[in-house]
This record gives C-alpha cells, structure tokens and sequence, in this order.
C-alpha cells in the first residue's frame, strides 16, 4: 500500500491517555468512577434543547450563513463586548464545531513549516499535535509547579527565536486550573507586542471561574485585539459537549484565513444546533450560574479530601472543572499512580505527565464529571488507596 501521510505518521496527535485505558471498564462488574475526562456532569440545560427541536421542526434544516447565523453571532457579540471585554463586531466572529475546530483553524491559518509556536507546560496535548499537523515546532515552556505554575515572561521570551509565531495560551487553565491574573497576561501581551507575535487563546473554560473572579481575556489588554485569536465553546460552561458548538474571533485579516480554513473543512455549523446556542446566551443568566456553584461545591469537596490524604497536596483551583494534586509525597510517579488507582482503586483520573514533563509528580482529578456523592465515593476510594501504601 502507498504511505500514510507524514503529517500524521510523524506527528502526535491526540492520544487519550487513561481514557483509553479505562475504556470497555464499564462493561465489566466493576464499578468505575472516571474523573479523567472533561465530559460534563450537568446535562444541558432544558430550554436550549427546546429551542432547538423547535427550530428543527421549523425547517432549520438548510445550510446557514457560512460563519454563523446572524442572529446567533449578534448574541455572540453581545457576550464577547461584555463578558471578555472584546470589542468584535457580528463579522468579526465564526462558529465552529466546538472549540476544537477553531484551533485546528487557528493553527492552519498561521503556522507555516518550520514555524516555533511556544506552549506553556502543562500544556493541553491537542494543541501540541495541531501545531505539528500544520508543520510547526512546538516549543516548550515549563512552568514551576512550586510557583503553582503562574506564567513567567522571563521564561517564555528565553524561548523565542526568528522563527516564532505564537504563543498558545489556555485560560483558565487545563490541566492546571489556574485562572491567570491580569499582571501575568499583561506580561504575555508585552512579549507579543514587542517580538511581533500572535496569542492563540483558548479559553474555553472563560465562565468556569470561582469565588466571584472575573475572567480576563488577553485580548482585551491595550494592542492585542488584533493580534490574538479567541477561541470559545459551548462545551463546558452550558454542558453541551456532545453539541460541538464553539466560536472564534479574531482581527479581520487573521479571520479572513480563518474563515477559509473552516469553509474548505466544513462549510458551516449544522444549522440547527446554532439556535441552541442563541438560546444558551440569551436564556436565564442564574442556569449558568449555578452550574457553576455546583461545580465550585464540588471543587471544595475534592480539593479538601485531596489535602487529607497522606503525601498528597492540592492547590485550589481558580477555574475549569481539574484539581491538580501534587503526589510526589506517595513516592508514585504519576502513570503509576493513576494506573494503580484504575486497577486497585476502581477511580480513574489522568496522569500529570500526559500534560508534558512539568506536569510530573501530579494527577488532574475532573471534579466536573460526577455527582457530588460520586465524587465523594471516588475521594473515599483514593484516601483508602493512600491510606494503604
Ligand atoms: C483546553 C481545552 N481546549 C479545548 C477543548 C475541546 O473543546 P471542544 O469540545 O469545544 O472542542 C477542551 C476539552 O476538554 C479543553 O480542555
């Protein structure tokens, strides 16, 4: 047989980790409590799913605008001028099929071959693959975990090169849940400015923030509107991940390249589905809001009983559905502990290495998945586990 394309064949893209191992688990007799993967536990809200069999059974069944519907990027708009501080207009905004989508444009658009793209470790391992798919370098960052991984500037400009393009930024953050502050993106924004570089932003988790913190978007710092790509989904904050619904926007000349990428890949967003989004950003304010409470309750919950166990510290999270628990002091590395946890504990959780070497010594635990009482059966599995070794 002919070859497989290099682009796939020398390059990682997305490998799932504990999903993968776990996977089939529940067909067994054993009762497998998964915290590995981002997948909601809320479903969506009720009137979103209305107003889509509605518009389904109204004939919302033909292709739409290629970005988007009018009326459901104008809802976009309105969001993104008062919720992130982006001052976009409706042209300045496509739908995508999820967040996912619009990196893979993102990354399309703007790296050509050779080109360095610089990810902060931990780093979320889809981009890394993306970023090789398109024919860039990923350049690597650690940051310090003893720092609780707050971003360096001095560190990421020691990495850039002529040939970088850009640096992808995840806010808040996955693995980590850190919400970065407005001083460290600042810092981000300084770098890009005076090295002339663009800011991938996926910020996915924006209004997954805790104990009343605003979230900040790089974009909206002074000069970086144009020379920042933001990246947003339905996904987790209205639990609608099996949608594929998420939307990006960016200055025009970057859109524009955008734009061709997501015509070319898949015309447009089913039409259908975009109602549901104009009903998620219009509806009750307090259905969001309180998903989030919950997700903050079991945020609590997780982190407390994490901190409880011997050899095992764990930060508060800011933002996102992750705890990241430092578990150097079991004496595990963390493949071995997330394995033995499936194997012994009946809890699966993903290993901190998956998110690159900084990410070593840790577990990210989704808090996000469960019910409160799952969770707290999971956290009685794991401090038994512990407990025992
Ligand atoms: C940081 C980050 N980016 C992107 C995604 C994927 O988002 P979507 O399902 O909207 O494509 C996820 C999902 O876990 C994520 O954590």
């Amino acid at each position: 047989m002919p070859k497989l394309a290099r682009r796939i064949t020398e390059t990682s893209p997305k490998s799932y980790g504990m999903v993968a191992k776990a996977a089939g688990m529940d067909h067994t007799n054993r009762d497998i409590i998964h915290l590995e993967l981002g997948k909601p536990h809320h479903t969506t809200p009720v009137h979103i799913v209305e107003a889509t069999v509605t518009a389904l059974r109204n004939g919302a069944v033909h292709y739409s605008d290629l970005p988007g519907l009018p009326e459901f990027r104008a809802a976009i708009r309105d969001k993104l001028n008062s919720y992130n501080g982006i001052d976009a207009g409706m042209d300045d905004i496509i739908v995508t099929n999820g967040l996912t989508q619009a990196s893979f444009a993102a990354f399309m658009a703007l790296v050509d071959d050779g080109d360095e793209v610089i990810l902060l470790e931990p780093y979320y391992p889809q981009h890394l693959g993306k970023i090789e798919i398109a024919g860039g370098r990923p350049v690597i960052v650690a940051l310090d975990p003893k720092n609780y991984y707050a971003i360096d500037p001095k560190e990421i400009e020691k990495a850039i090169t002529p040939r970088t393009k850009a640096i992808v930024l995840v806010n808040p953050c996955n693995p980590t849940g850190r919400a970065y502050s407005r001083e460290e993106l600042a810092g981000v924004a300084e770098l890009a400015l005076r090295h002339d570089l663009y800011v991938i932003a996926d910020e996915v988790y924006d209004q997954i923030v805790f104990d009343g913190a605003s979230h900040v978007s790089i974009a909206s710092l002074p000069g970086m509107r144009d020379r920042t790509v933001s990246m947003y989904a339905f996904t987790k904050s209205f639990a609608m991940d099996g949608w594929r619904l998420g939307y990006v926007t960016a200055g025009p000349e970057v859109l524009g390249a955008i734009a061709k990428v997501v015509a070319t890949e898949v015309t447009h967003v089913n039409t259908f589905i975009q109602y549901g989004g104009i009903a998620a950003l219009t509806g009750p304010s307090e259905i969001l809001a309180d998903m989030v409470a919950d997700d903050q309750r079991k945020r609590d919950l997780v982190v407390e009983r994490l901190n409880q166990m011997p050899g095992v510290t764990c930060a508060l999270p800011q933002g996102t559905i992750y705890a990241f628990p430092n578990i150097s002091g079991t004496g595990l590395k963390s493949q071995d502990a997330a394995d033995r946890l499936l194997q012994e504990a009946d809890v699966v959780v993903e290993s901190g290495a998956f998110y690159g070497a900084a990410g070593e010594g840790y577990l990210r635990v989704c808090f996000g998945s469960e019910s409160y009482e799952r969770l707290e059966l999971a956290m009685d599995r794991m401090q038994a586990y512990f407990n025992g070794l």
